[in-house]
């Protein structure tokens, strides 16, 4: 059994990794910071003897016994990474540095969970790894974007100059059950406001696409790198291929909740990627893994977790 530190592992991913780990058998110990991240994603594991809680902010340094470091601290929507951008560039940047000044001293494998957004608003389509990307580096997406980027590029010399076991995935849009309900993220936003039966709010036409995966098969996919050789190191695209506008996001959602909410158009952001698919020739062949969930089955599931909550 492993002992693994997950940083960000009250937020909606961490919370399902520590799900998981536990599950397993390993010892886990969370570490979150409650900036996005919520106590009530990891309550029902409080009192099991192999999982523990410690409160604390990854830009300072931290001290514990551990093989392996899942690094997903940073808060993950626009909403909330551009309400305070310099802690989002420190959370990236300096989380990244201590985690990874930890994973030397305690030689302990270290996975990052990069983004999509490291390919900004994309020329190719859909974006393999070999992709450098098209990211602004003065835009308020930047701070999230740059800072992620930045944190590759830490992952990366650490592996060259130190030897270190770096695992780096980029990951797509994901949803599921402990999203947070005021996240601004496209897929909770759409639920809770048809279930609140308010406008849907549409960016733009609605013509942008995304692709959506389902969070049980992203959680498959972070353990699967963590147990890569040596020589994976990433960075590796996670998500669903699957493509879809806003306006047919919006549509199914509408469907599934029943809902008689009408559309509403609002501008764009400001760097909104126009289109997002990834290649995930490289996740099937290392990993032998691709998603299994159909938009429709995964919403469902979402859903049911809106209704609760809200
Ligand atoms: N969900 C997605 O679609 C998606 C896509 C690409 C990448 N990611 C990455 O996965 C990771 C988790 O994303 P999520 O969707 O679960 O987001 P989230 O906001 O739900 O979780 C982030 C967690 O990190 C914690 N955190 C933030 N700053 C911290 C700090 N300085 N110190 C300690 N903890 C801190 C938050 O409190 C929260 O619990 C993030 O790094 C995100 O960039 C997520």
């Amino acid at each position: 059994m492993n002992k693994v530190l997950i940083t960000g592992g009250a937020g909606f991913l961490g919370s399902h990794l520590c799900d998981r780990l536990v599950k397993q058998g390993n010892d886990v110990l969370c570490v979150d910071n409650f900036y996005t991240g919520n106590k009530q994603n990891i309550r029902h594991l409080l009192n099991l003897p192999n999982f523990e809680l410690m409160r604390h902010d990854v830009t300072f340094p931290l001290y514990v016994e551990v093989n392996q470091i899942y690094n997903l601290a940073c808060p993950a929507s626009p909403v909330h990474y551009q309400s305070d951008p310099v802690q989002t560039t420190k959370t990236s940047v300096h989380g990244a540095i201590n985690m990874l000044g930890l994973a030397k001293r305690v030689n302990a494998k270290i996975l990052q969970a990069s983004t999509s957004e490291v390919y900004g608003d994309p020329e190719i389509h859909p974006q393999n790894e070999a992709y450098w990307g098209r990211v602004n580096p003065i835009g308020i997406r930047s701070c999230y974007d740059e800072g992620k980027r930045c944190a590759e590029t830490l992952f990366f010399d650490y592996w060259r100059q130190h030897a270190l076991a770096i695992k780096v995935l980029r990951i797509f849009n994901t949803y599921g059950p402990n999203m947070h309900p005021n996240d601004g993220r496209v897929v909770s936003n759409f639920i809770v406001q048809a279930l609140r039966k308010g406008p849907i709010t549409i960016f733009g036409d609605g013509s942008q696409t995304r692709s959506f995966c389902y969070v049980d098969g992203l959680i498959d996919a972070m353990v699967l790198m963590m147990q890569t050789s040596q020589e994976i190191t990433g960075p590796i695209n996670v998500g669903n291929p699957g493509e879809f506008t806003m306006l047919e996001l919006a549509e199914l959602v509408l469907k599934l909740t029943q809902s008689k909410s009408k559309l509403t158009f609002q501008a764009l952001p400001s760097d909104d990627p126009k289109q997002r698919k990834p290649d995930i020739t490289l996740a099937q062949r290392d990993l032998n893994w691709s998603p299994k969930v159909n938009l429709e089955d995964g919403l469902k599931e979402t859903i049911k977790y809106f209704k609760n909550i809200i």
